[in-house]
């Protein structure tokens, strides 16, 4: 006998966790080294609702740190400007740009090859874009001489992390269930 006036299928519905779908946030901040750090914790911070786990947040982090530092370094070098750090969630699939106002690039196709730095001088590896393309699911550059960089990276996010309730009655966390959900 049913105690509530809910039927199975609704209850069944209710036990889904339901995740934020959608969300923004913006930030700039001068183009210090330091900023590195501030701009590697905002983007933890806006995707820990979605219950990453530590490979998605290390990843994210990563590719971050690498778009961040290169307008930093290669943007505006020894001169101090605004990067812009933009993060969207439109459901599951992150969005994450960062803008600077610098020199831009000549050659974006060159500048993309692993291994190509035009800081030798300085030991760079030349590994900043090929990380970001490692690590996010899709990568995006724009830039052009005098005109700023725009970096945009997306991924999905946790499909394998929701809590589903199974047909056995447990909830599980996706991607654990020993029948694969
Ligand atoms: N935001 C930027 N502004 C100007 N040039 C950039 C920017 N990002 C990358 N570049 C250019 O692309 C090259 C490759 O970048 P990257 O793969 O991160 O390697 P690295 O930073 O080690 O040089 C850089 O050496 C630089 O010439
Ligand atoms: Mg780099």
């Amino acid at each position: 006998m049913k105690l509530n006036e809910y039927s199975e299928g609704e209850e069944k519905e209710m036990s889904v966790h339901k995740r934020p779908l959608n969300n923004n946030m913006r930030m700039e901040f001068d183009s210090v080294s330091e900023n590195v750090a501030l701009a590697r914790m905002a983007v933890s911070g806006f995707i820990l609702p979605f219950d990453p786990t530590m490979d998605e947040i290390n990843d994210i982090k990563t590719a971050v740190s690498e778009a961040v530092t290169n307008a930093i370094i290669h943007g505006y070098e020894k001169f101090k400007g605004t990067v812009c750090l933009k993060c969207e969630l439109k459901n599951d699939l992150l969005v994450v740009t960062v803008k600077d106002n610098g020199k831009g690039i000549e050659n974006v196709e060159k500048a993309m090859e692993p291994m190509f730095t035009t800081k030798t001088e300085e030991d760079r590896a030349g590994m900043g874009f090929m990380f970001m393309n490692v690590f996010m699911d899709s990568l995006n550059v724009q830039s052009a001489p005098g005109f700023g960089t725009t970096v945009i990276m997306t991924k999905k996010m946790g499909i394998t992390k929701q809590d589903v309730r199974c047909e056995c009655g447990n909830t599980e966390t996706e991607g654990t269930h020993p029948f694969g959900r």
